[in-house]
């Protein structure tokens, strides 16, 4: 199977906050893969903007050494040198004038215009105005910007207001690079695009539902960033929400961006508030050799959690009495983020010698390992009566689509290229962005108001023994983590 590249609009892409991490780890390495996929148009351009003061050649130079660190694979020296060449360089005072005459130069009538805004949102507010102000954004222009979008309703809501006053929602592009994973779509695909699972996807045959995004890294060298977050904005507010909207919602009529969003929207809305003693943060410690969250963080006092676990409800008609466990942390054991849905157990058995059928599982492996698994009863081979056995039907992308399962783009390739096609569907409305702050930030009041600390956990293991107990109340287990 060869993936096909559907060629987009010649365009001119300027990305402020070119010389910051985001831009050097994922931007351009995504970049330069759509241009060796012969996606980028041979006159598209890349213009870096930041205040480092320097010319093209520099930011060319500057770009190629970050592909070549963190583009995966060996860069091929002839695509490399052709794609360095669309990209420009102007250096730009965000909140000063500086700059701005010589970027509105470079941009092309007639090409599609995009502006990455891979900065501070303190600054979404200057870049919008001077865009507009100089006459260099016009009604067709896209901006994109980054998480965090706010740290609460309240700042969420003031930034939306910000850039409204110099865009329009369908030229607002809010990232969640969760959905611009291959496999994250692909949960749209297996739900609406067979019907094998749907007449079984609702509180009558489902348990639960658990969602976990396990990472072993921790938070050294972004300890103080992080610390103002915690898990629960830095991972739930968006990129669980998400997970948890394309599970639970409702077939939108059409993959089209507003009627996807309109759908997990109403799940949000319909999210119940999270009881206290359905929650569990936690806070790793050291393993003797490398810091603990507190060292990570800089701050001996914090309560700040890297880990969390809770029981989540959907109030509606579909979910009601099905919870969704959800849980993410630093330091655990593996990397491992899953969907796995527990349907329940068969009303009767037929079978009286062999013990009751156990319950089907579902497993969607979302990173690494890309692929499902279903869990299904078989009988076991052999006479002597019917003894039932559980065993996987396993699936990997890999083994199932060849090279294109194996070397799946990155979430940033996709994402940049649907903004230059003008596809919001992958993207956040601001509704829906608001929707989930509304939901979170109760739960993180309840916490500071609770003064409790988060509960320690040894890095490489599973979380605090709390959050098992959280399943165990229930008479429900965690999948294992590896
Ligand atoms: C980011 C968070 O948005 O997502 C990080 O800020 C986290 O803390 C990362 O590590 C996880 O993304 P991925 O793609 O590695 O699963």
């Amino acid at each position: 199977m060869v993936s096909r590249v559907i060629p987009v609009d010649d365009f001119d892409l300027v990305i402020f906050g070119a010389t910051g991490d985001l831009a050097h780890r994922k931007i351009l390495p995504g970049l330069y893969r759509r241009f060796v996929a012969g996606q980028i148009p041979p006159d598209a351009q890349i213009i870096g903007a930041a205040r480092t003061d320097q010319g093209d050649d520099d930011f060319r130079a500057e770009a190629k050494a970050a592909i070549c660190e963190f583009g995966g694979v060996k860069p091929d020296d002839s695509s490399l040198a052709e794609f360095l060449q669309t990209l420009g360089y102007v250096p730009i005072d965000a909140k000063g004038e500086g700059g701005w005459k010589e970027l509105k130069s470079r941009m092309r009538a007639g090409a599609v215009h995009a502006f990455y805004f891979s900065v501070a949102p303190s600054l979404f507010g200057d870049i919008a105005e001077r865009l507009a102000g100089h006459g260099i954004a016009d009604d067709d222009s896209r901006i994109v910007v980054e998480k965090p979008f706010g740290r609460d309703l309240k700042t969420a809501r003031a930034l939306n207001a910000t850039l409204a006053q110099h865009f329009s929602e369908q030229q607002i592009y809010r990232i969640d690079h969760y959905l611009g994973k291959e496999t994250v779509q692909n949960l749209m695909a297996v739900r609406f695009a067979n019907v094998l699972f749907e007449p079984l996807w609702n509180a009558q045959f489902i348990d639960h539902v658990q969602i976990t995004v396990a990472e072993t890294v921790g938070v050294t060298g972004r300890g103080s960033y992080y610390d103002k977050s915690g898990a629960i904005r830095d991972m739930v507010q968006n990129h669980m929400m998400q997970l948890l909207c394309l599970i639970a919602m409702e077939p939108p009529y059409h993959f089209d961006p507003d009627a996807v969003r309109d759908e997990k929207l109403k799940v949000i809305r319909a999210l119940e508030p999270v009881e206290p003693q359905e929650i569990v943060r936690g806070q790793y410690q050291s393993d003797g050799k490398a810091p603990s969250y507190l060292e990570d963080a800089e701050d001996p006092n914090s309560s700040t959690e890297s880990y969390v676990a809770m029981k989540v409800r959907i109030s509606n008609w579909r979910w009601q009495g099905t919870p969704f466990y959800l849980r993410t942390g630093k330091k655990l054991r593996a990397r491992t983020s899953e969907i796995a849905i527990t349907f329940k157990e068969p009303p009767h058995s037929i079978f009286d010698d062999s013990g009751h059928p156990k319950a089907n599982e579902l497993v969607i492996r979302l990173q690494p390992n890309e692929g499902m698994n279903m869990k299904v009863m078989i009988k076991e081979p052999g006479p002597g009566g019917m003894r039932l056995v559980q065993v996987p039907l396993d699936m990997s992308f890999a083994d199932a689509l060849g090279p294109d399962g194996r070397d799946m783009p990155d979430a940033y390739e996709r994402l940049i290229m649907d903004v230059i096609r003008g596809n919001q569907t992958l993207f956040m409305r601001g509704d829906e962005v608001e929707a989930a702050w509304a939901w979170t930030d109760p739960i993180i009041q309840a916490w500071e108001d609770s003064k409790r600390r988060p509960e320690p956990y040894d890095p490489g293991s599973s979380g605090p023994d709390e959050a098992l107990r959280l399943m165990h109340r229930d008479n429900r287990r965690w999948r294992e983590i590896r």
